[in-house]
């Protein structure tokens, strides 16, 4: 399996999805508030990709049971959204997105938090993902490689007392969910495959308050840390495009 390269056009295509996605965070947003469960929120999501004519990639991807991936508190990622968990005020919660249009991907997720009784600590570490994605794609040049985005987001997130997530990686994408390569959000400078243009890939660097591993729950999907304290993460979907542009293109 190799790097599959995008022309301009194809990339063009891609942004439409890519497009839809930062839409859909957008629109889900304003229902994110104590007492909503989810399931309620899934359900929003499921129906308003379809109403603009595309489809979840998450559902039934390899046996993954809802559209789109709900990750409260100490869960890291591939949280499944149930009507019976009811988000309460403090709570961070990560909403990741991937609708198919047109035949491509677009993956796009942010840590929204849950009423205004938000523990410094979760501020600073929700800020910390956030910042930590950007200092990513800051490193995202040509010639450059995987391992100085790794080592960006790594020296960052550890400089701010936090830890990187090392089981879960980015990835390429396109008519693919998860194509090659892998994008870890570690590592050292100078090592790794060199950057070229017609790359797509996602930076989603999940940051973790304290230990950066993960434990799985018995559903075979839910990732938690293994000390039970917090995790946020942001994710957006790249390209370089054909004259060594980079662009965001889950940009809302
Ligand atoms: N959107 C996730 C990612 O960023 C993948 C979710 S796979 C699922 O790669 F099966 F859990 F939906
Ligand atoms: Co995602
Ligand atoms: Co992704």
């Amino acid at each position: 399996m190799a790097v599959i390269l995008k022309t301009d056009a194809e990339i063009d295509q891609m942004k439409k999805s890519c497009q839809l996605a930062a839409q859909l965070l957008d629109y889900i947003e304003p229902y994110i508030v104590p007492g909503v469960t989810t399931g309620e929120l899934n359900t929003l999501c499921h129906d308003y990709t379809l109403a603009h004519d595309a489809i979840s990639a998450p559902l039934n991807y390899k046996g993954f049971p809802k559209s789109i991936c709900t990750s409260v508190n100490e869960v890291i990622c591939h949280g499944i959204p149930t009507s019976k968990q009811k988000l309460k005020e403090g709570d961070i919660i990560n909403i990741d997105v991937t609708p198919i249009l047109l035949g491509y991907h677009g993956d796009t997720s942010k840590t929204f938090f849950v009423g205004d009784r938000i523990s410094p600590v979760a501020k600073k570490l929700v800020q910390c993902a956030k910042d930590s994605l950007s200092k990513g794609i800051d490193a995202v040049k040509v010639n450059n490689r995987l391992g100085d985005i790794g080592a960006a987001i790594q020296e960052y997130a550890e400089s701010q007392g936090f830890s990187v997530v090392r089981e879960f990686v980015g990835h390429g994408i396109g008519k693919v969910f998860h194509e090659e390569p892998q994008i870890p959000h570690f590592g050292t400078r100078g090592r790794g495959l060199r950057l070229e243009p017609g790359m797509t890939f996602t930076i989603e660097p999940m940051i973790n308050e304290g230990h950066w591993k993960a434990k799985i729950l018995k559903d075979g999907w839910t990732a938690v840390t293994v000390d039970n304290k917090l995790s946020a993460q942001f994710e957006h979907t790249i390209a370089i495009r054909e004259n060594g542009d980079v662009e965001i293109l889950t940009l809302p």
